[in-house]
């Protein structure tokens, strides 16, 4: 969410922390939303396709030498089998469920054999119909010897998620589950297709 919203609206989820940690990776990786901070761009700098809805966002976002695209997730413009990663950090979130499955399939098409996507992001409750109707997330992202202290926040109504719904939609669009890890809110899910 750009705008300013009134603090009553907004449910705060518990602070939460992400290690992390660069990874061997032949080719290029794309990157699903990669607007806000940028974070995976800033890992991975040149090998990273940044792709995401909102140009601004992408303006913003750190670059490292990425290549930023404004392009939407639901309709990826690449050909079949072009990336051995994708990525998407805190950008499911954002997404509706049924936006979320045209992704997936589209992220599976993407994909080399064998290759993964990687997801971080939030364990999101049904929203309870209350004034509340933000939720948001602070996030400490520790980057190789960096602290980012980050936010994200998303109109909540339609939005609820979770590792196990996320890992359902993964194997619903022929995904294996890789790895599944949660602490607290925060979860790390990785998909192999
Ligand atoms: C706040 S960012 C997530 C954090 C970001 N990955 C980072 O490194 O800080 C979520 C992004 O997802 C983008 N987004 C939402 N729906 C999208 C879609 N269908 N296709 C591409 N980007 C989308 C939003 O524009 C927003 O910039």
């Amino acid at each position: 969410m750009g705008q300013e919203v009134d603090k009553k609206r907004i449910n705060f989820l518990p602070k939460g922390k992400v290690k992390m940690v660069g990874f061997e990776c032949e080719g290029r990786i794309l990157d699903i939303g990669g607007g806000g901070e940028g974070i995976i761009s800033h890992l991975f700098g040149e090998k990273v396709v940044a792709i995401d809805l909102s140009r601004e966002e992408l303006k913003e976002a750190r670059s490292n030498g990425a290549l930023r695209i404004e392009m939407d997730a639901t309709d990826l413009k690449f050909l079949d089998e072009e990336f051995s990663k994708v990525t998407s950090f805190f950008s499911l979130m954002y997404m509706d469920p049924s936006d979320q499955r045209k992704v997936f399939a589209e992220v599976y098409r993407v994909l080399k054999k064998e290759g993964e996507f990687i997801i971080w992001d939030a364990e999101i409750a049904p929203c309870d119909g209350g004034e509340k109707d933000v939720i948001a997330l602070s996030l400490t992202v520790e980057l190789e010897g960096e602290e980012i202290q980050t936010g994200y926040g998303v109109y909540w109504p339609g939005k609820e998620q979770s590792l196990e719904s996320l890992a359902k939609r993964g194997q619903d669009s022929g995904f294996k589950v890789g790895k599944k890890e949660q602490d607290g809110n925060i979860f790390y899910l990785k998909l192999v297709k």
